[in-house]
């Protein structure tokens, strides 16, 4: 191991929307990002399909945007912190837009909005229809790599934090090209490292997001909110790619329709079903695979020959898998999507460790509850990205002696298949006891082999907090407790000791 690296200011672990974000308004101190690939690759933002939820429309509030998100979360919605991230909605959208994100406009000029389910008003701000994660994020690079303050190493694996004798995170371990090592000791670390959907068979995320961060976290001794609760997309396209090609929730927005094999509406036939809670729909997706029936997204009518100019980038997806939308329905499965659980931290990403913070999919700040409210992550993501890169950079440097690493081991092939498999099989859209404990004892027997794997924390972490939740909340469904229980509680874990409390 070399001499650790000294650097006067915020270590960024992330390069999707939320670490750049935080990057960009750490300046002028000085700060580094470090990403395991190139830019734009392997982040969820990148893969948005969706857009920035914000009260943009005449007839919109941030209150109202607020209400709609509290009211998806399913009582466990933090007002505060939804406050915050709902009055940041147009000066974060225009910041966006500022930097050239080229969101689709209205006549007028204004920025063009459209519906999503939940929502009770059109407030979707999107690009080119289906586009607007990459354009975003082009942008924000395009920002990063201009920005005199920011350095960024695209080769730099996350495996350890770095503590004194306080527990105050004092920096990071690398791991570089080559398996070099290096120490970084920093003002403050930020993890942005996204969320756990690699850790399910069935995602839209992409494989690479395995919860290590989180993991990390947890080791370190920080607060963990809400684990279980993770959300299921219902229209991930089913044409044998893994990770799973999602179509957009607008698909649904603009009219197409949820059919089983013989054309029967899974969800009935009024106009606005399908538009239920995502949830719902992902549990009615489920049901339809589940009894042999299928599920289908059918937009030959309601968007037809449209589709290659209104949602471009499903209309490629669907065209590469051998299927045209325009003709035949897309087969949809229900796949993990979003993790609403995480560390738990502040609107400026504060954890409950001192020289930590934590930002966008890792993170949980109360806002998304048990359920997501459509499109609400990338403006987390760069609101709460902002406040936190702020934040960090205000962290007094220091020369501290390190006491002690926390870090962890990644996980053989083979066995990331098998917890892929267990995590979708029992701690999926439909969960009970039974398979919760076959889900822990498949994780205890992986343990065997490989102790201290990173994604092996998270997966435990999980599905031990939806065993332990005895309610069906959100996105978290259990079959052989289907009722919310009377007080909605979060789940408030740290390594030791784990209670449940109000
Ligand atoms: C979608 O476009 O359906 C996904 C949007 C989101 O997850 O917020």
């Amino acid at each position: 191991m070399t001499a650790p690296i000294i650097h006067d200011g915020p270590l960024i672990i992330g390069g999707g929307l939320a670490g750049l974000s935080a990057a960009l308004e750490a300046g002028p101190r000085p700060t580094l990002v470090v990403t395991p690939m190139p830019l734009l690759q392997a982040c969820s933002s990148a893969w948005a399909q969706g857009g920035v939820a914000a009260a943009l429309g005449d007839d919109d509030s941030a209150a109202l945007h607020a209400k709609d998100t509290a009211l998806a979360g399913a009582g466990l919605v933090e007002p505060l912190a939804t406050r915050t991230l709902t009055d940041d909605g147009r000066e974060t959208v225009e910041w966006l837009a500022g930097l050239g994100a080229p969101f689709d406009r209205a006549q007028g000029g204004g920025f063009a909005v459209s519906l999503e389910a939940a929502h009770s008003r059109p407030r979707v701000a999107r690009v080119g229809g289906d586009g607007a994660g990459r354009a975003i994020l082009s942008a924000l690079v395009a920002a990063v790599r201009a920005a005199p303050h920011v350095t960024v190493w695209e080769d730099g694996r996350l495996c350890g934090l770095i503590q004194d004798a306080s527990g105050r995170v004092r920096g990071a371990l690398i791991e570089r090209s080559g398996g070099r090592r290096v120490q970084v000791l920093a003002a403050s670390v930020v993890l942005a490292t996204g969320g756990a959907g690699g850790l399910y068979a069935q995602t839209t995320t992409p494989a690479a997001l395995l919860g290590e961060g989180l993991a990390l976290a947890w080791l370190a001794g920080a607060e963990i909110l809400d684990p279980e609760f993770v959300q299921f997309h219902p229209t991930a396209m089913d044409v044998g790619l893994d990770p799973m090609p999602l179509a957009t929730e607008a698909l649904r927005g603009e009219g197409a329709r949820l059919i089983d094999r013989d054309g029967g509406f899974l969800l009935g036939p009024a106009d606005d079903a399908d538009l239920a809670p995502r949830d719902v729909v992902a549990r009615a997706v489920h049901a339809a695979r589940a009894k042999g029936r299928g599920a289908y997204l059918d937009a030959r009518s309601a968007i037809g020959e449209a589709f290659p100019h209104e949602f471009p980038a499903v209309f490629a997806a669907c065209m590469r898998a051998g299927l045209d939308p325009r003709e035949t329905p897309i087969p949809v499965a229900a796949a993990a999507h979003y993790h609403m659980g995480g560390i738990a931290a502040s609107p400026d990403g504060r954890t409950s460790l001192p020289g930590l913070f934590a930002v966008g999919e890792c993170a949980a700040t109360g806002v998304h509850g048990a359920n997501r409210l459509a499109s609400n992550s990338l403006l987390e993501a760069a609101a709460f990205g902002r406040r936190t890169g702020r934040a960090a950079a205000a962290e007094a440097g220091g020369l501290t002696p390190v006491l002690s690493i926390v870090s962890g081991a990644t996980l053989e092939d083979a066995d990331l298949q098998t917890l892929r498999h267990a995590m979708s099989d029992h701690v999926g859209v439909v969960r009970d006891a039974e398979g919760l404990a076959r889900a822990l004892a498949i994780i205890t027997e992986l343990e065997a082999h490989s102790a201290g794997a990173l994604p092996l924390i998270t997966a435990r972490l999980i599905a031990q907090a939806a065993l332990d939740r005895q309610e069906s909340r959100g996105g978290h469904y259990r079959s052989d407790w289907p009722d919310l229980s009377a007080a909605p509680r979060h789940t408030r874990i740290r390594r030791a000791p784990a209670k449940l409390i109000a």
